[in-house]
């Protein structure tokens, strides 16, 4: 029986070493502890021996049960930290990597400069108008001026969507549907996409424009210099040296170009502008002829009217030679805005 209890304690441990979860382990207590266990059933035979043998073989039962009972503790912890080693283990994070920069989205480089544009007009006292970007031809043509067989619209490659219906070629008709809704003084700009049938490094069949409309009592072309100077030498810098230079458009009256000196050469003369000067905006006095159609009185209002290019104005600014950058959305290209 002495023997037999040392085996049991010798192979309780071997059994426990290679227990390798909690149901095994528990299984192993089942054997040795459990009711029907094989120490409990050698303590329920100690009435059986010799009373000499009883105490001793009663302590050493005792001894072992204990020894066991502790071994199976230990295995369990055992168990468990190795349980969570490898939780650990799997659940692993590199502190020491560099965080993920969460990218942040801008505006694109025209809104941009749409946005600046507008704000230098708003703090000069103009208000924001629109008008459709599908147009009556009466608006886009007819009633700048423009009659069907006015040679100035050969020079607008125009999309035509019917007889009397275009994709407009230019913010200009706004200027229309502004008198015909108000009376001066009339004090705006008016932002928006234009569409010509044209594409190369300086033209797309989509560009945006900003028109601009004073018509009051006594507005002279001292006015349109005043305001057109004040907006040129606000965006591209104070240093800016401008030009006006005689032109033709069948809205205006007269009419002039505004160019500035080149960005690139400062007026030497270079590749992009040629003769030192870049042109930037049409501008002028509103023809009379054009209040017939919204029923000014000519005699007692005048105005000043301009209009230019946001594309145009934004490759100026930043020195870029392509237009369609603009809209081919690579995202080295606008990140650098
Ligand atoms: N609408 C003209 C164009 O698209 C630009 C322009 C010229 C607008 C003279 C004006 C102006 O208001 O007075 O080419």
């Amino acid at each position: 029986m002495r023997e037999a209890l040392d085996l049991w304690q010798q192979e309780a441990v071997q059994e426990l070493t290679s227990a390798q979860s909690e149901q095994e382990v528990t299984q192993i207590r089942i054997k040795y502890l459990g009711r029907k266990g094989l120490i409990t059933g050698a303590l329920r035979e100690i009435g059986s021996l010799p009373p000499a043998e009883r105490r001793r073989f009663g302590q050493k039962a005792n001894q072992i049960k204990a020894f066991i009972e502790k071994a199976i503790a230990d295995r369990l912890e055992e168990l468990r930290q190795v349980k969570v080693a490898q939780e650990l283990e799997a659940a692993w994070v590199d502190v020491t990597l560099p965080g993920r920069r969460p990218l942040f989205g801008r505006k694109h480089p025209l809104t941009q400069v749409l946005d600046e544009v507008v704000t230098i007009f708003i703090r000069l006292g103009f208000s924001v108008a629109e008008g459709p970007e599908i147009e009556l031809d009466y608006y886009n043509f007819e009633a700048l001026n423009i009659p069907k067989d006015h040679p100035a619209r050969d020079m607008q490659d125009t999309f035509y969507l019917s007889d009397e219906v275009v994709l407009r070629t230019h913010t200009s008709p706004v200027q229309v549907r502004v008198m015909e809704q108000q009376s001066p003084p009339v004090r705006i700009i008016a932002p928006g996409k234009v569409y010509r049938c044209d594409a190369d490094i300086t033209h797309t069949p989509m560009f945006h424009q900003v028109e601009g409309l004073v018509v009051d009592e006594g507005i002279s072309f001292a006015d349109l210099k005043g305001v057109l100077e004040l907006f040129v030498t606000q965006f591209f810098g104070p240093e800016t040296r401008m030009r006006f230079r005689p032109s033709y458009f069948p809205f205006t009256e007269p009419s002039a170009e505004v160019d500035i000196q080149c960005v690139i050469c400062q007026g030497k003369g270079c590749a992009l502008c040629h003769s030192g000067w870049l042109e930037i905006l049409g501008a002028g006095m509103v023809d009379p002829a054009v209040y017939s159609f919204v029923n000014y009185d000519p005699e007692r209002f005048t105005g000043f009217a301009f209009g230019m290019g946001i594309e145009r104005l934004t490759m100026l600014k930043y020195g870029i030679d392509n237009i369609r950058l603009f809209f081919e959305n690579d995202l080295r290209f606008l990140r650098q805005f």
